[in-house]
């Protein structure tokens, strides 16, 4: 049984192999809509979403599936006090194929260790956000034609954009990729995303404090929101949310074929004007992602024919070469709420230890 927790599971080829399932797909949707007859998927949202959940549901039902789930954790026991793993025992008793988010990091790695069958991540506190990057994958393919030699302008809130840490890790496979990181001192991208997917591969990176400064190099433009809910102080929210705000006067200064990618929800950082512009492209990319998804899910559903379903509630196989002690420091692990989850630090190549669910680093 597979899971898709993070986009590095998936290798280059299985990326290119699910880009060609999804072409397939919207070009005949017929030969696929009975595919998953007789399947279930329960979306498991204990945080909000339009996107994510709306295009998992249509995706199985354009595959000829059915959909459980909440969308809502207040209107499922988690409300009560029930844990990841007890809900996902038993919702994976209910469901062929499960996809979640959850607001704490790691959560759906708790989840994968307690399910009797594959786990999508969709979304985790500001970790990943692996279909998210399978989308923009298939956007960038579809609209540039190509991923070698792109440089890739990433701007906003780069420390809890989960869809910019998948995005980098995805595209730091490529050959001439270079980014641009647009962002405020306060909302940089997180160190170890930094150090593991951009310096020690020697890709090419300048940081940049404004948009004007980035703008005529870019070959994609990939905003985000300022994200509200990931501030623990309101001040500093106020203060940073309109840090940037395109519009067609900025975009004016880029290139003609340079495109403008946003995972959606846009709050106020792309002026709707802009969204006149064929350069902008978030309204496909959120159109790419219902195909995308539906390409995900018969891999997932087709690789776990071998029958090697958990028969019962796992049990979690802690690496074996764990930090003994010590509570992880980073407020939005999973560790922070999930009970009677031992904490568990893994030791990397370099001799630092990192949370094995969340991967923060032990200071
Ligand atoms: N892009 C994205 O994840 O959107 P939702 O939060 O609406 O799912």
């Amino acid at each position: 049984m597979r899971h898709l927790l993070n986009i590095l599971e998936l290798s280059t080829d299985e990326i290119d192999r699910l880009i060609a399932t999804a072409d397939d797909i919207m070009d005949a949707p017929e030969k696929y809509q009975n595919a998953c007859s007789g399947k279930i998927l329960a979306t498991l949202f204990f945080e909000p979403s339009t996107r994510t959940r709306l295009s998992f549901e249509s995706a199985m039902l354009g595959l000829g599936g059915k959909v459980l789930g909440f969308s809502d954790s207040s209107s499922s026991s988690a409300k009560k006090g029930e844990s990841v793993a007890d809900t996902i025992a038993v919702a994976s008793a209910y469901a062929d194929i499960i996809a979640m988010r959850h607001p704490k990091e790691g959560a759906p790695l708790v989840a994968s260790l307690h399910s009797r069958v594959p786990i999508i991540n969709g979304g985790d506190g500001g970790h990943y956000h692996p279909t998210q990057t399978l989308t923009d994958l298939l956007t960038i393919r579809h609209e540039k034609g190509r991923f070698d030699g792109l440089t890739v302008g990433l701007c906003g809130d780069l420390k809890f954009g989960r869809t910019v840490h998948s995005l980098i890790e995805a595209l730091s496979r490529y050959a001439g990729v270079r980014f641009v990181l647009i962002s405020p001192k306060e909302l940089e991208l997180p160190p170890v995303v930094r150090e593991e997917y951009i310096e020690k591969k020697g890709i090419p990176c300048k940081v940049c404090r404004s948009l004007e400064g980035a703008m005529g190099e870019l070959d994609i433009l990939y905003m985000t929101r300022i994200q509200r809910e990931r501030f623990a102080c309101e001040e500093d929210y106020q203060r940073l949310k309109d840090s940037y705000i395109l519009t067609p006067e900025k975009l004016g200064a880029a290139k003609p074929d340079c495109i403008v990618m946003h995972p959606l929800p846009r709050v106020n950082e792309i002026d709707v004007q802009v969204d006149n512009d064929p350069r902008a492209c978030y309204f496909r990319q959120a159109y790419y992602g219902r195909y995308i998804r539906m390409a995900l899910i018969l891999m997932l559903l087709e690789e776990g024919k071998d029958g090697k379903s958990v028969p019962d509630k796992a049990h979690l196989p802690l690496p074996e070469n764990r930090l003994p002690g010590g509570v992880c420091r980073n407020p939005h692990c999973i560790t922070t709420t999930e009970q009677g989850l031992e904490q568990c630090f893994t030791r990397e190549g370099s001799g630092e230890y990192r949370c094995f669910y969340c991967e923060t680093k032990v200071e």
